[in-house]
């Protein structure tokens, strides 16, 4: 079956949401750009543009996001009414994870939704808003999966700190069966952003890394932040506690783990 088909296929077969247009690209720039194109010119909620490589993929923090064959990469349009916007990457990581555990893989979510396996990056969600006087008219939420990249093929830097869908024993994970179950498990916690915002919370901190309590550093555009990492609140923001005793509230930023240096 052509793999667009297929992912209309697989879709329908989870109940998953119907999708009013598709555009499967063999290469493109980046899905979330191409979407975000189709945005602005009015699209309905849930267009989706999938790539098989991207040749200007993006990531988090102004990165570049390696898009070579063998990885899912797709963009799905929302256009956001009483859903709590602030909570979309959160209800999408949460998507992600459970999407992947059906192929077999348990990841767990780094804030804001990294997917990780063993400490290794699987998976990255970029959201992108757009906004008026009115709101939030739009988000692009991109989704790139390594399903099955050559990790050996990947720069140094990432080689180490990546994994892939295939490298961690998946089953039967083909880019248009992952993107079939992201997308389903994404409208489900998408349903649940208007009707219970807060088991989005509960269901990403189940599956969080477990850092609470411990010594973190955050990256955010202001600089670099350090505390113990305290809480998540219902806006989706995190929470330190720094060595002083303060209490930091960040919205974005890069976070890792800081290991305490032995005497
Ligand atoms: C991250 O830095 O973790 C987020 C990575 C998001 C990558 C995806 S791939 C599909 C979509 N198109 C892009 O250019 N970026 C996102």
């Amino acid at each position: 079956m052509e793999r667009a088909a297929a992912l209309v296929h697989d879709l329908a077969a989870r109940g998953g949401p119907r999708l009013p247009a598709l555009e499967w690209h063999d290469e493109l720039g980046s899905t979330s750009d191409r979407l975000k194109d189709l945005a602005r010119g009015g699209a309905p909620a849930w267009t989706v543009v999938v790539g098989e490589r991207q040749t200007g993929g993006r990531g988090r923090e102004g990165r570049t996001w390696q898009s070579p064959k063998g990885g899912l990469y797709l963009s799905v349009l929302l256009r956001p009414e009483s859903e709590r916007v602030s909570l979309i990457p959160l209800a999408a990581g949460v998507a992600l994870a459970e999407a992947v555990l059906e192929f077999g893989v348990r990841a767990e979510l780094k804030w804001p939704n990294d997917v990780l396996v063993s400490g290794r990056k699987l998976a990255g969600i970029l959201a992108e808003a757009s906004s008026s006087g009115s709101g939030v008219d739009w988000v692009v939420l991109g989704i790139g999966v390594n399903v099955a990249v050559e990790l050996d093929a990947l720069p140094d830097a990432l080689r180490q700190s990546a994994t892939s869908l295939a490298a961690c024993g998946a089953r039967d994970a083909q880019p248009s069966a992952v993107a079939a179950a992201a997308l389903a498990r994404l409208s489900v916690w998408y349903d649940a952003l208007r009707t219970e915002p807060a088991r989005v919370v509960a269901a990403w901190r189940a599956q969080a890394v477990p850092w609470w309590g411990a010594l973190v550093e955050v990256r955010t555009a202001g600089g670099e932040r350090r505390g113990r990492l305290t809480a998540i609140d219902e806006e989706g923001a995190l929470w330190l506690e720094t060595p002083a005793g303060a209490r930091i509230r960040l919205v974005s930023g890069e976070v890792s783990r800081v290991r305490a240096i032995e005497p």
